[in-house]
């Protein structure tokens, strides 16, 4: 039987790169669209940086069109172009604070481009579906660890509410018509690199998030780090979270693929990727700085707007249906991410 074929929205970005790695090597045919508005492209005509250098470790062929989903067109062209066989969709935006001061634009590429998406799935008959969720959909915990019974939709920024709405979606598209296979995939908080340091996370600008701020300071591009917050109930005064190494959260999507891909079971699915271990903003820090033999200064502020003190992840289910765990702990995680960062300081734009 020929290998599926995937249709991958958003494969340049940072969690596509490494999913798409993941699913060469397990044998998919790879389709990539993505827009490059977050993903850095070397010219006009060239593969983005990131999916050639996919290329390059893998050895497999990687097709990419320049599509921006939101674009009804575009994206049939591909549906017509190849037979696809299942759809893993990571196209978004996804800056917390950016998406408050531009909602229309987070919902407007985020909603409208995931239900442009599902039509020309279902005009082409393809109803296997990976989604991009996260644990932003949980809202403040309420309980920890949080399962994925712990009730969804009480998200304070706009870019949650899109994570949220799409959920919803999916489970209503689920129950109207029972051909609509679904996984959605709530990630924790992704960090780290493929192993050969040729692919990474490579943000544009400023960093919003703690890994990529933290490499980028023991690489000298930024003088210091901000701790959000000392004060928090836990541990060390400062935010605790799940990190979860991208190869793991990578290689769950090559995990709920296979499921799609064999089983008869149709429905919405929904599962934290997560390594249900926590840890803090300082215990991070210095986890780095082991790793990569880096000072990393810091100064304490105040608490940002928004974030919660804990949250980590109960991922016994991903386990039970998807027969998925994450392996990799958090000095595997620093280490991985400083041999992006220290051999590529600036990112793509540097080869
Ligand atoms: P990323 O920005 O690196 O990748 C997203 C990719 O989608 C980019 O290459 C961007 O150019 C592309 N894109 C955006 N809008 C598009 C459009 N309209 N048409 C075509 N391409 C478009 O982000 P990432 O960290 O790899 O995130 C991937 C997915 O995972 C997103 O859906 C995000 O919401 C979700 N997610 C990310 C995290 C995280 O911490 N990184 C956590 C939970 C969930
Ligand atoms: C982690 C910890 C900060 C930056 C966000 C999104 C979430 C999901 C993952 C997509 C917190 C602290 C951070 C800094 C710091 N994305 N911090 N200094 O906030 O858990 O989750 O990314 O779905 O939706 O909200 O991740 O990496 O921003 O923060 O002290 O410069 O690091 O306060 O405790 P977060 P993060």
């Amino acid at each position: 039987m020929a290998p599926p074929t995937v249709l991958v929205t958003g494969g340049a970005g940072y969690i596509g790169s490494h999913t798409v790695l993941e699913m060469l090597n397990a044998g998919y045919n790879v389709i990539c669209v993505d827009n490059l508005c977050n993903a850095y492209s070397g010219g006009a005509s060239k593969l983005p940086e990131a999916l050639s250098r996919v290329q390059e470790i893998t050895g497999k062929k990687i097709h990419f069109y320049r599509v921006d989903i939101t674009d009804r067109e575009q994206v049939r062209s591909v549906f017509q172009e190849h037979k696809i066989d299942m759809v893993a969709h990571f196209a978004a935006l996804k800056a917390v604070g950016e998406s408050c001061r531009i909602p229309l634009q987070y919902y407007h590429n985020n909603m409208t481009g995931t239900n442009v998406l599902l039509e020309a799935m279902a005009d082409n008959n393809v109803f296997k579906f990976v989604y991009s969720s996260s644990a932003t959909v949980y809202g403040e915990p309420k309980f920890l660890p949080v399962t994925e019974e712990h009730p969804t939709g009480n998200c304070t920024s706009p870019y949650g509410k899109t994570k949220y709405f799409t959920e919803e979606i999916l489970k209503d598209l689920c129950k109207s018509d029972k051909r609509w296979a679904v996984v959605s995939l709530r990630y924790f908080n992704p960090v780290g690199a493929h192993i050969s340091g040729r692919i990474g996370e490579d943000p544009n600008g400023e960093p919003n998030n703690l890994m990529p701020y933290i490499a980028q300071v023991a690489v000298g591009r930024r003088p210091k780090l901000s701790v959000y917050g000392s004060d928090f109930p836990t541990k060390d005064g400062t935010g605790v979270r799940d990190y979860i190494h991208i190869v793991d959260l990578a290689e769950g999507h090559v995990k709920a693929l296979d499921k799609l891909r064999n089983i008869a079971e149709t429905g919405f699915f929904a599962y934290n990727l997560g390594t249900g271990v926590g840890c803090s903003v300082l215990e991070l820090v210095h986890a780095f700085e082991r790793a990569s033999g880096q000072k990393v200064t810091y100064e304490l502020v105040d608490r940002r707007s928004g974030d919660v003190a804990t949250c980590y992840a109960d991922a016994k289910l991903a386990e039970q249906a998807l027969g998925w765990k994450a392996t990799r702990g958090i000095d595997k995680m620093c280490e991985d991410t400083w041999r992006w960062q220290s051999q590529n300081p600036n990112g793509y734009a540097q080869k």
